[in-house]
């Protein structure tokens, strides 16, 4: 049984007063323990498409199964329990979160939120998940506008797995960061992946991140699926328009590594 399975999925939106369709007729799917990747130019329908799949917008038509339910017909707490299981990582963390927040604080909600330990236990299991992405417990007395760039993306991923998800969603989320620090927080992401046996619907406009972290890719265009398959194979001979495109838009360097 794959964790996610969208059929499609359709979003329309107006520009300029003429409805347009930002998903359109969009399916996938993603097993345990694998990487999907979004890959498409900007406008392409990738953000929408995370979106939908948080349930943070409604689709026109589509479903979408999640660990073998469909979604979007759950409600109350059949449908708190499942969100537990699907969480996400955006590229701005300084948005995502109160600036002025403990990192504490920040990782202190979804235990609360979902139960997930009492009151006494939590400062415990706060600093085994900073200990998990590679932060150190002293850190959570500090405040989320304090902290890096790098340091906040790792937070974001322990607020994350902070509620054992079987998917997280990560929306661009490391392509506001410099390359040597998008370089640890993709292996800290295969990392618990491995570990943990997440499934990832990782979205980038950066082929060289999505050969080096996702098993598939999906290119999308204009809101159409434009074609699919192993990352590698894509990235290495791309069959549609848009993926030419967008390998012939990569660095060389990136294109031919091993
Ligand atoms: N709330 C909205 N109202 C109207 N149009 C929208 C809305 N959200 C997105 N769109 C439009 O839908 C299309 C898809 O947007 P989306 O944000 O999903 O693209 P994207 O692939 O994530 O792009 P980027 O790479 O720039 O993040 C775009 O034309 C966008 O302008
Ligand atoms: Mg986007």
């Amino acid at each position: 049984m794959s964790v996610l399975a969208v059929s499609n999925l359709a979003k329309r939106y107006r520009r300029g007063g003429e409805p347009f369709a930002a998903v359109d007729d969009v399916s996938f799917e993603i097993e345990q323990a694998e990487t999907l990747a979004l890959a498409g130019p900007s406008g392409s329908g990738k953000s929408t498409i995370a979106r939908l799949v948080l349930r943070l917008i409604g689709p026109d038509a589509g479903r979408i199964d999640f660990e073998g339910h469909d979604f979007l017909a759950l409600s109350g707490a059949a449908l708190r329990a499942r969100r537990a299981r699907l969480q996400m990582v955006f590229q701005d963390p300084l948005a995502a979160f109160n600036p002025r927040a403990t990192v504490a604080r920040v990782l202190d909600d979804p235990l609360r939120m979902h139960n997930i330990a009492s009151r006494t236990e939590r400062p415990r299991h706060i600093a085994a998940l900073l200990q998990r992405v590679g932060l150190d417990a002293g850190l959570a007395a500090r405040a989320i506008h304090e902290i890096s760039g790098g340091q906040r993306q790792r937070v974001a991923i322990a607020r994350a797995i902070a509620t054992r998800p079987s998917l997280i969603v990560l929306d661009e989320a490391v392509s506001a960061l410099d390359v040597s620090v998008r370089g640890q927080i993709l292996e800290l992401l295969l990392d618990l992946q491995r570990q943990e046996r997440i499934a990832y619907l990782f979205i980038s406009h950066d082929l060289g991140v999505i050969r080096a972290i996702a098993h598939r890719v999906v290119i999308l265009d204009a809101g159409r699926v434009a074609e699919s398959g192993d990352a590698r194979t894509v990235i290495a001979n791309p069959q549609s328009a848009i993926g030419k495109a967008l390998v012939a838009a990569t660095p060389r360097l990136i294109r031919n590594r091993p």
